[in-house]
Protein backbone atom coordinates (compact mmCIF):
# COMPACT_ATOMS: atom_id res chain seq x y z
CA UNK A 1 0.00 0.00 0.00
CA UNK A 2 1.26 3.48 -1.28
CA UNK A 3 -0.15 5.95 1.21
CA UNK A 4 -2.32 5.11 4.83
CA UNK A 5 -5.59 4.87 5.35
CA UNK A 6 -6.81 8.15 5.81
CA UNK A 7 -10.01 8.10 8.61
CA UNK A 8 -11.46 11.97 10.26
CA UNK A 9 -13.99 11.53 13.17
CA UNK A 10 -16.46 14.28 12.54
CA UNK A 11 -19.10 16.11 15.63
CA UNK A 12 -20.51 19.50 16.17
CA UNK A 13 -17.95 20.99 18.26
CA UNK A 14 -14.58 18.91 18.25
CA UNK A 15 -14.49 19.00 21.63
CA UNK A 16 -16.93 15.12 23.40
CA UNK A 17 -17.18 12.84 20.72
CA UNK A 18 -15.10 13.02 17.91
CA UNK A 19 -12.13 13.91 20.19
CA UNK A 20 -13.07 10.84 22.20
CA UNK A 21 -13.09 8.59 18.81
CA UNK A 22 -9.96 9.80 17.59
CA UNK A 23 -8.20 8.95 21.12
CA UNK A 24 -9.94 5.35 21.54
CA UNK A 25 -9.10 4.88 17.51
CA UNK A 26 -5.42 5.89 17.85
CA UNK A 27 -4.54 3.59 21.19
CA UNK A 28 -6.24 1.08 19.55
CA UNK A 29 -4.75 1.10 16.32
CA UNK A 30 -1.31 1.87 18.54
CA UNK A 31 -1.97 -1.39 20.55
CA UNK A 32 -2.37 -3.53 17.55
CA UNK A 33 1.26 -1.97 16.03
CA UNK A 34 -0.81 -0.09 12.88
CA UNK A 35 0.23 3.61 13.09
CA UNK A 36 2.17 3.47 10.23
CA UNK A 37 -0.51 2.34 8.16
CA UNK A 38 -3.74 4.38 9.16
CA UNK A 39 -3.52 8.01 9.48
CA UNK A 40 -6.18 9.99 12.35
CA UNK A 41 -7.68 13.06 12.78
CA UNK A 42 -10.92 14.79 14.00
CA UNK A 43 -13.08 18.11 13.35
CA UNK A 44 -16.14 19.65 14.17
CA UNK A 45 -18.46 21.00 11.66
CA UNK A 46 -18.99 24.56 14.30
CA UNK A 47 -16.29 26.47 14.71
CA UNK A 48 -17.22 27.73 18.34
CA UNK A 49 -14.39 26.09 19.87
CA UNK A 50 -11.71 25.58 17.44
CA UNK A 51 -8.24 25.88 19.21
CA UNK A 52 -9.71 24.77 22.20
CA UNK A 53 -8.59 21.16 23.95
CA UNK A 54 -11.69 18.54 24.57
CA UNK A 55 -13.93 19.61 27.27
CA UNK A 56 -13.06 18.86 30.56
CA UNK A 57 -15.97 16.06 31.27
CA UNK A 58 -14.93 13.85 28.40
CA UNK A 59 -11.14 13.99 28.36
CA UNK A 60 -11.61 12.75 32.38
CA UNK A 61 -14.20 9.99 31.21
CA UNK A 62 -11.27 9.43 28.78
CA UNK A 63 -8.92 9.33 31.51
CA UNK A 64 -10.20 7.25 33.67
CA UNK A 65 -10.77 4.89 30.79
CA UNK A 66 -6.75 4.86 30.31
CA UNK A 67 -6.85 7.23 26.77
CA UNK A 68 -5.39 10.89 26.62
CA UNK A 69 -6.65 13.43 24.95
CA UNK A 70 -5.07 16.73 26.22
CA UNK A 71 -2.96 17.42 23.19
CA UNK A 72 -5.76 17.60 21.17
CA UNK A 73 -7.16 20.80 19.67
CA UNK A 74 -10.43 21.40 18.12
CA UNK A 75 -10.76 22.63 13.84
CA UNK A 76 -13.32 23.09 11.97
CA UNK A 77 -14.11 20.74 9.26
CA UNK A 78 -13.28 21.81 5.88
CA UNK A 79 -14.27 21.17 2.66
CA UNK A 80 -11.03 19.69 1.05
CA UNK A 81 -11.52 17.27 4.21
CA UNK A 82 -13.68 15.37 1.73
CA UNK A 83 -10.61 14.76 -0.95
CA UNK A 84 -8.20 14.38 1.75
CA UNK A 85 -9.59 11.46 3.89
CA UNK A 86 -11.07 7.47 3.01
CA UNK A 87 -13.27 7.38 5.47
CA UNK A 88 -15.33 10.79 7.11
CA UNK A 89 -17.36 9.30 10.20
CA UNK A 90 -20.18 11.45 11.55
CA UNK A 91 -21.42 10.93 15.05
CA UNK A 92 -24.68 11.95 14.07
CA UNK A 93 -27.25 12.50 11.08
CA UNK A 94 -27.27 15.92 11.84
CA UNK A 95 -23.19 16.18 11.16
CA UNK A 96 -23.63 13.79 8.20
CA UNK A 97 -26.13 15.89 6.48
CA UNK A 98 -23.98 19.35 7.46
CA UNK A 99 -20.93 16.97 5.97
CA UNK A 100 -22.64 16.18 2.60
CA UNK A 101 -23.64 19.74 2.31
CA UNK A 102 -19.82 20.75 1.38
CA UNK A 103 -19.78 18.35 -1.23
CA UNK A 104 -21.17 20.58 -3.55
CA UNK A 105 -19.82 18.54 -6.90
CA UNK A 106 -21.58 15.20 -5.00
CA UNK A 107 -18.07 13.51 -5.44
CA UNK A 108 -17.07 12.39 -2.24
CA UNK A 109 -20.26 10.59 -0.62
CA UNK A 110 -19.20 6.91 -0.57
CA UNK A 111 -16.55 8.55 1.72
CA UNK A 112 -19.23 9.92 4.73
CA UNK A 113 -20.86 7.37 6.82
CA UNK A 114 -22.28 7.21 9.93
CA UNK A 115 -19.91 6.19 12.90
CA UNK A 116 -21.98 4.38 14.33
CA UNK A 117 -22.66 1.74 10.99
CA UNK A 118 -19.60 -0.11 12.30
CA UNK A 119 -21.34 -0.57 15.78
CA UNK A 120 -22.69 -4.30 16.39
CA UNK A 121 -25.09 -2.56 18.97
CA UNK A 122 -25.92 0.66 16.53
CA UNK A 123 -29.16 1.72 18.46
CA UNK A 124 -30.53 4.76 16.22
CA UNK A 125 -26.30 5.04 14.52
CA UNK A 126 -26.30 8.16 16.67
CA UNK A 127 -23.28 8.66 19.38
CA UNK A 128 -25.92 11.21 21.72
CA UNK A 129 -24.27 14.83 21.82
CA UNK A 130 -23.29 14.82 25.96
CA UNK A 131 -22.43 18.24 26.28
CA UNK A 132 -25.61 19.97 27.50
CA UNK A 133 -25.97 16.60 30.26
CA UNK A 134 -24.43 15.04 32.99
CA UNK A 135 -21.56 12.94 33.91
CA UNK A 136 -23.18 9.56 32.97
CA UNK A 137 -23.92 10.86 29.48
CA UNK A 138 -20.28 10.88 29.17
CA UNK A 139 -19.69 7.48 30.28
CA UNK A 140 -22.30 6.11 27.62
CA UNK A 141 -20.25 7.96 24.83
CA UNK A 142 -17.37 6.45 25.75
CA UNK A 143 -18.88 2.77 25.89
CA UNK A 144 -20.42 3.53 22.51
CA UNK A 145 -17.34 4.87 21.21
CA UNK A 146 -15.12 2.20 22.32
CA UNK A 147 -16.78 -1.03 20.85
CA UNK A 148 -17.82 0.78 17.82
CA UNK A 149 -13.85 2.05 17.29
CA UNK A 150 -13.13 -2.09 17.99
CA UNK A 151 -15.13 -2.92 15.17
CA UNK A 152 -13.59 0.08 13.19
CA UNK A 153 -10.57 -1.42 12.88
CA UNK A 154 -11.47 -4.77 12.13
CA UNK A 155 -13.37 -4.05 9.17
CA UNK A 156 -10.39 -1.60 7.88
CA UNK A 157 -7.76 -4.09 8.96
CA UNK A 158 -9.74 -6.73 6.77
CA UNK A 159 -10.29 -4.36 4.41
CA UNK A 160 -7.13 -3.27 3.62
CA UNK A 161 -5.34 -6.29 4.64
CA UNK A 162 -3.44 -4.44 7.30
CA UNK A 163 -0.30 -5.78 8.91
CA UNK A 164 -0.60 -8.24 6.45
CA UNK A 165 3.01 -7.72 5.14
CA UNK A 166 1.75 -4.94 3.23
CA UNK A 167 3.71 -1.56 3.38
P1 LIG B 1 -19.44 17.57 20.42
O1 LIG B 1 -20.31 18.24 21.59
O2 LIG B 1 -20.12 17.88 19.13
O3 LIG B 1 -19.49 16.13 20.77
O4 LIG B 1 -18.06 18.17 20.52
C1 LIG B 1 -20.69 19.60 21.56
C2 LIG B 1 -19.82 20.54 22.05
C3 LIG B 1 -20.19 21.88 22.04
C4 LIG B 1 -21.42 22.25 21.53
C5 LIG B 1 -22.27 21.31 21.02
C6 LIG B 1 -21.90 19.97 21.04
N1 LIG B 1 -21.79 23.61 21.54
O5 LIG B 1 -22.92 23.90 21.15
O6 LIG B 1 -20.99 24.48 21.92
Amino acid sequence: MNRPVRVLFVCLGNICRSPVAEGVFRQKVRDAGLEEFIHIDSAGTGAWHVGNPPDRRMMATARTNGVDLSSQRARQFVDTDLADFDHILAMDKSNLHDILYLDTGDDFGHRVTLFRQWDPEPGDYEVPDPYYGGDAGFEAVFAIVDRTAEALLKGLEAHYELGAGSA
